[in-house]
């Protein structure tokens, strides 16, 4: 399947924001921002914004620049953009239209219409995995509408189960493609089946006509109890770095490799706190559970794993995402970048495209 043939180097794409407000850089990230930023305009100008890009957004992308000259290879990585600029190689900036990489491992965003590479298409395929069944914490049930085959199991099934299940509080997720997300259902706990399906089908517009015949295209999952959620980095199998769900946050607020701030509800607003217990409790969960993946699905290497607290403080899995448009929070960039260059990935060619972004089943 995979290319035999070791990659002949690294493409890293890096988005070339404009430069954000920069007044809105918290006093205490203030140096490491300039050591950032010095790189940043080295490689893209000083491109000064009108200030309307985001914050987080940018952070992330300077970030991933720093942390690739500092653990790439300069003479076989090339940085490259999402538009049809030439790729760049770090030691003398010679420059290579981006096609003539193919030969390359790449990591770094997606475009919209690039092919979706197979890690990718494999993270967003985890609610078929026993492993995150069984330790999501909570009834999850991957089902479909109008099936064909009546093995499967169909969203009434599900929400005949999961209704009782969970007094009728409960999120339907739609695994086609992100634009559609989450949604979040309360019904009365009486409530049957059909009925509910009426207010799971008008609360999803059009997903369910999308999700239509496919096995497996809706994640119902009673609503659980989830706090410190914490993003773990998995390269080559193994937890590199973790950085909890705090929607501010950018590799400048990381403090350690597994990073121990918190925000105990995610979208509360509430302070960040230091939870040391928490962190290494989520870490050993994470590491556990990456074991258990690379046992049944041996061909996913890296992914993100978001995890967080459930009733009684137990770990669960939320979900998992691809390591290459996944948000950094405070990551420690350096250690994904260097868990990347150790694993010298073959090149992302023709073999390793499964699927095209707008589809993924
Ligand atoms: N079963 C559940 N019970 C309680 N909260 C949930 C449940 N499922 C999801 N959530 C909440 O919704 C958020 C989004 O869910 P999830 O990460 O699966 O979807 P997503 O499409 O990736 O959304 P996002 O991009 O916002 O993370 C979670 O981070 C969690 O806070
Ligand atoms: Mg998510």
């Amino acid at each position: 399947m995979a290319a035999s043939a070791a990659a002949s180097g690294w493409k890293i794409v890096i988005v070339d924001y404009p430069l954000p407000d920069l007044d809105a850089i918290p006093e205490q990230n203030r140096g490491a921002a300039e050591a950032m930023l010095a790189i940043w305009r080295d490689w893209f100008g000083p491109k000064d914004g009108d200030g309307n890009t985001d914050y987080e957004n940018f952070f992330e992308q300077a970030a991933r620049l720093q942390a690739v000259i500092a653990e790439c290879d300069p003479e076989t990585t090339f940085i490259a953009t999402l538009s049809d600029a030439p790729a760049r190689r770090i030691s003398d900036r010679h420059e290579r239209p981006k096609r003539d990489l193919a030969d390359h491992a790449r990591y770094g965003p997606i475009g919209r219409m690039e092919a979706l590479p197979a890690q990718e298409r494999l993270a967003a395929s985890y609610h078929r995995y026993d492993a995150f069944l069984r330790h999501a914490g909570r009834l999850a049930i991957p089902c479909g509408v109008d099936l064909d085959d009546p093995d499967e199991t169909t969203l009434t099934q599900a929400l005949h189960k999961v209704i009782p299940a969970s007094g009728g509080d409960f999120w339907v997720k739609i695994m086609l493609s992100a634009k559609y997300g989450i949604h979040h259902i309360q019904v009365p706990v009486d409530t049957a089946a059909p009925k509910a399906l009426d207010v799971v089908d008008e609360s999803l517009v059009w997903a369910l006509v999308h999700a239509s015949g496919r096995p497996k295209s809706l994640l119902v999952q009673a609503h659980a109890v989830m706090t410190h959620e914490y993003r773990v980095f998995i390269v080559d199998h193994q937890p590199v770095t973790a950085a909890a769900c705090i929607e501010e946050f950018t590799p400048l607020d990381n403090l350690e490799p597994f990073d121990p701030q918190f925000r105990v509800h995610r979208s509360a607003g509430t302070p960040v706190i230091r939870d040391e217990a928490a962190r290494d409790a989520l870490v050993a969960f994470a590491v556990a559970v990456a074991a258990e993946l690379r046992a049944e699905v041996p061909e996913l290497r890296d992914y993100v794993m978001d995890v967080a607290l459930g009733a009684d403080s137990q770990p669960l899995v939320i979900e998992l995402n691809g390591l290459q448009n996944a948000g950094l929070y405070a990551s420690d960039t350096r250690r994904t970048l260097r868990a990347l260059m150790a694993a010298g990935w073959q090149p992302a060619g023709d073999d390793d495209i499964l699927a095209i972004r707008v589809d993924v089943h």
